[in-house]
């Protein structure tokens, strides 16, 4: 049986500068959305934008245009990332999308035909940046208790769903269903907000105060709240966008036997979990749909440490980040760095740690390496293996860890543990690396009685770095993509067949396409292994800089004779200098090594600062 999974991100203000927090909810949704592809499940994955309220009004207004139109001349900017990012998404919602209107006004008149919806007057605090009301309670000092902005006193008569009438039902239902506010923490974060009485949901601004919405279809006086127009983006698109990924394949129905085939995914951030577990699930209750699978509450991005905003100027852009590291690196950086529920902060430097380290040095390495032994030991063709009664228990521990990753990631997956995804990957690229050090192929290719182990040794190796592929895949398409290619491999690892899940699918005699470094190391002035030189290090005094004759007198200098050289571990710039001045031997430290390679300087006659 083909299971089905409808995964959604949040629908995005179209006025906000796309940035990374952004990207994470995009990214992530996407390597689920091609991880169940690729084990051929049938996946609709949904993103889009959320063009109505006030914000958007006054931005319009702002730029001297009209609403639509400015929407229109935004909305490309998160289109265009998307691409960039390679997001394989479905569909893409636009609120403003005429269906999309036909649909709201469609629900909200089920709901007011129903008696759910009816009009009050109210008064209460009114936040015009989150544009909802507060009650007395809520406010702190003036200030509203979300974005602490001052709030006014408002009296106004408005529509009103009667959500306080299903509190006791969500609560039950938040309580029976394990699953369906993840992780467990937010769980308790909304079972926590529910002790308290909720109140019925104001669901209409009047148009005296806010014109861009969707038109109630009761009173057109009235436009509609801008997050129940948002929230209803989730089945409007199953009705109405192409291709037409109709509501009963995709939408959960947990009453029925097909219930656990249909999964239904929310993935959201921490700060809009109420609006999703509390609004949203107990608009699906009064319509009599049954409630999503899971809603995820990921955490939220800082960056150096500081909250992003557009204010700071600090909101960090993801082209700017694909400029300089690529998509993938990027793709795989914002997965590996944190647990998806928990905060992360993005900085350059820690950026710069996982690309040298993990994908230049580990597993950069284990493809660069594997494929040169290929080429020099083995004329460039993937050699044959021994037969398995020949294997050794390293053999047999590298096979049963490749056979066993994708099952592990799998669970992982399923958790939306992404980082544990990748660190189980990561185990498997660690042992290859282990395993091609201990096996030596080259101390093998010396003797020609060893070419049955070499060619084993070889084999396994790019054995292995198949199932990395495969692996790899969902979260960092196009290297995955590229490093099958160069082991020989023509096979789509967006849709593998059976047979490629098994240990020994790669054929010998397989012509390998060795290509440039797929993440080559990001040289910088600063890496870890250079922090505390280059912190300390003056700018070099200018010729015009003079010193006293006095001060020159207290300089010894000596010329040395370098003896050896070596690299400092994990810098790129230190060099390790074994250097014979004549009364003794010196070891010296120089920041020389982007500009010298050590081979060069043994033999060498430098100066010495003796006395320094
Ligand atoms: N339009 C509403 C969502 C309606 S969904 C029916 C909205 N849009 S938003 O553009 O402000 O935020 C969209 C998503 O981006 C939210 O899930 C939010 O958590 C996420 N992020 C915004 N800033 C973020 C970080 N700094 N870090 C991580 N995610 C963040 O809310």
């Amino acid at each position: 049986m083909i299971k089905t999974f409808y995964i959604t991100t949040p629908i995005y203000y179209v006025n906000d500068v796309p940035h990374i927090g952004h990207a994470y909810t995009t990214i992530a949704a996407d390597v689920l959305a091609r991880y169940h592809r690729q084990w051929g499940h049938d996946v609709f994955f949904l993103t889009g934008l959320d063009e109505h309220g006030q914000k958007v009004q006054q931005a319009a207004q702002k730029a001297v245009m009209d609403p639509k139109a400015y929407c229109d001349r935004l909305a490309p900017q998160f289109q265009t990332l998307w691409k960039r990012l390679n997001i394989s998404n479905n569909a893409f919602i636009r609120t403003t999308d005429p269906k999309h209107k036909a649909y709201v006004q469609k629900t909200l008149k089920a709901l007011y035909d129903k008696e759910l919806i009816y009009r009050a007057d109210y008064t209460g605090w009114y936040c015009t940046f989150d544009e909802r009301f507060w009650t007395e309670k809520d406010v702190v000092n003036g200030l509203c208790p979300d974005c602490k902005r001052p709030v006014e006193r408002l009296s106004e008569s408005n529509y009103f769903f009667r959500m306080s009438q299903y509190q006791d039902r969500l609560v039950t239902y938040i309580q029976d269903h394990q699953d369906f506010i993840q992780p467990q923490s937010r769980s308790n974060e909304v079972l926590g907000f529910l002790q308290k009485p909720l109140e019925d949901l104001s669901i209409s601004r009047p148009k005296s105060r806010l014109s861009w919405g969707i038109d109630l279809p009761f009173d057109s006086n009235y436009v509609t709240y801008v997050w129940f127009d948002a929230l209803v983006n989730y089945i409007s698109a199953l009705e109405y966008l192409t291709p037409k990924p109709s509501f009963d394949k995709y939408w959960t129905t947990r009453s029925t036997e097909a219930a656990t085939d249909r999964t239904v995914l929310h993935l959201v951030g921490k700060d809009i979990l109420t609006t999703h577990a509390v609004y949203w699930s107990t608009m699906l209750m009064a319509l009599e749909i049954p409630l999503p699978t899971t809603i995820f509450a990921h955490g939220w991005w800082t960056v150096e440490g500081d909250k992003m905003s557009k204010s700071r100027g600090n909101a960090m852009d993801p082209n700017v980040v694909v400029d300089e590291f690529g998509v993938d690196a990027f793709r795989y950086f914002l997965l590996r760095e944190v647990p998806f529920g928990q905060d992360g902060d993005f900085s350059r430097d820690a950026m710069i740690g996982r690309i040298n380290s993990e994908l230049a040095n580990d597993l950069g390495n284990l493809l660069n390496r594997n494929l040169t032994m290929i080429e020099r030991f083995a004329q460039g063709t993937v050699p044959k293996p021994q037969k398995p009664s020949a294997h050794s228990q390293v053999d047999n521990l590298l096979e049963h860890t490749a056979n066993q990753l994708l099952t592990v990631v799998e669970i992982h997956i399923k958790n939306l543990e992404f980082n544990r995804a990748l660190e189980a990957i990561w185990s498997l690229v660690q042992l290859g690396n282990q395993y091609i050090d201990k096996s030596a192929p080259w101390t093998l290719a010396k003797k020609p009685n060893d070419k049955p182990r070499l060619n084993t040794v070889l084999y396994n190796a790019a054995e292995t770095l198949r199932f990395l592929c495969l692996a790899f895949y969902p979260f960092m398409p196009q290297s995955a993509q590229e490093m099958a290619r160069q082991l020989g491999l023509t096979s789509d690892l967006s849709n593998p067949n059976p047979d490629e899940l098994n240990w020994g699918y790669l054929k010998a005699g397989t012509k390998i396409a060795k290509g440039a470094p797929l993440f080559p190391r990001i040289e910088t002035t600063k890496t870890q292994g250079d922090a505390g030189v280059t912190q300390d290090q003056q700018p070099a005094p200018s010729p015009t800089d003079q010193i006293t004759i006095d001060e020159f007198r207290k300089v010894s200098l000596r010329v040395g004779l370098v003896i050896a050289a070596e690299r400092v571990p994990k810098s790129t710039k230190l060099l390790k200098l074994q250097v014979d001045i004549g009364t003794e031997r010196r070891q010296v430290v120089a920041g020389i090594g982007t500009k010298y390679a050590p081979e060069d300087l043994v033999g060498k006659r430098v100066v010495v600062v003796a006395n320094l």
